[in-house]
């Protein structure tokens, strides 16, 4: 008999059909996020679990799913949303999804800092709307992007592959993380490590990379916006507890900072009154990582998990984020 999975949201079809072949999988039939009754109803009972970065696993769903529960496997390289802690403690391996949302990820983030400097959500809509009357030196000028300086906040991979896509732009780029880089990195990039108050006066572009920990959470606000430069944007593609969202909106409302770019939200999936209003924020509902081959990817590697624990008693599983659960 195949060991019984519950997928909390419909996958990309690669990514269901690795599944399917080898799991009796039990799936959300609606294109909804589960409420939290059904996902616990939905988890009893099953070998493994494979939920999104928007259900909460810890102790009362852990309990909810039973004791036959063998592994958790995020559809996320961010695990903000599962209690690592308590899997641990059951000695249940929890993973997510690294490595292949990177690029996807960066490409997003440069596709927010070029928008939001070129004023291209609101010119788009303009020229829809048959407004443009022709050609005009002021016409949604905005601010260049090459030869700025870009300060990336956090320089784990989707902060390097951001440095990468900087480069081909000439611009100048530094970041602060809580520990500097290999310097052989930083080189390939022509990065230069700042501390985060240099970096906060300095960038033209602060691009967040940091996952959400206890100590990233609001790593930007009220006082960091006020060292910025008046002509300076933000941009977030990391999530959005990292930024101080009213903070964030007082800042963009008194003309501390000149923009945002934001995939992500203090409250997801509710977003602040105050962005919603201003033409200098660029909005997007968390797609960062949304194309169908880093999805596919994502759900692939998800597999790759719960059939190394569930079906190869392979132990830890490829990207266990709790291997000591094994020592
Ligand atoms: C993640 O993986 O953490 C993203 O936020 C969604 O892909």
């Amino acid at each position: 008999m195949k060991p019984k999975i519950f997928v909390t949201r419909r996958l990309p079809e690669g990514a269901m059909r690795a599944l399917e072949d080898n799991f009796a999988v039990e799936c959300n039939p609606h294109d909804r996020v589960l409420t939290r009754q059904e996902l616990l109803a939905g988890v009893a009972g099953k070998d493994g679990v494979l939920p999104l970065l928007t259900d909460r696993v810890d102790d009362e769903l852990l309990d909810a799913a039973g004791p036959q529960l063998k592994i958790v496997a995020n559809y996320a390289v961010g695990f903000n949303n599962i209690d690592v802690a308590a899997c641990t403690r059951r000695k249940i391996p929890a993973t997510n999804t690294p490595g292949v949302l990177t690029d996807t990820t960066a490409d997003l983030a440069m596709a927010l800092l070029l928008a939001v400097a070129r004023r291209v959500v609101p010119a788009d809509a303009y020229a829809r709307a048959g407004k443009y009357q022709g050609w005009a030196p002021l016409l949604f000028v905005g601010a260049d992007v090459h030869h700025k300086t870009l300060g990336l906040l956090g320089f784990g991979r989707i902060g390097y592959a951001m440095a990468k896509r900087a480069a081909g732009f000439d611009m100048k780029v530094i970041y602060h993380d809580v520990v500097r880089a290999d310097p052989k990195l930083e080189q390939q990039v022509g990065a230069r490590f700042v501390d985060k108050e240099t970096l906060l006066r300095e960038s033209d572009f602060v691009s967040v990379h940091v996952p959400l920990t206890p100590e990233t959470k609001h790593i930007m606000a009220a006082p960091d916006f006020a060292l910025m430069k008046p002509t300076a944007y933000v941009i977030n593609t990391a999530r959005g507890e990292v930024i101080h969202e009213e903070a964030l909106v007082a800042a963009l409302q008194a003309g501390q900072i000149a923009g945002a770019g934001l995939d992500v939200f203090e409250f997801e999936p509710q977003i602040h009154p105050g962005l919603l209003t201003m033409e200098k924020v660029v909005i997007l509902p968390h797609i960062a990582s949304g194309s169908i081959e880093t999805r596919t990817k994502m759900g692939l590697i998800a597999a790759d998990n719960l059939i190394a624990v569930l079906i190869k008693g392979q132990t830890p599983p490829p990207t266990c984020l709790n291997p000591e659960i094994y020592a």
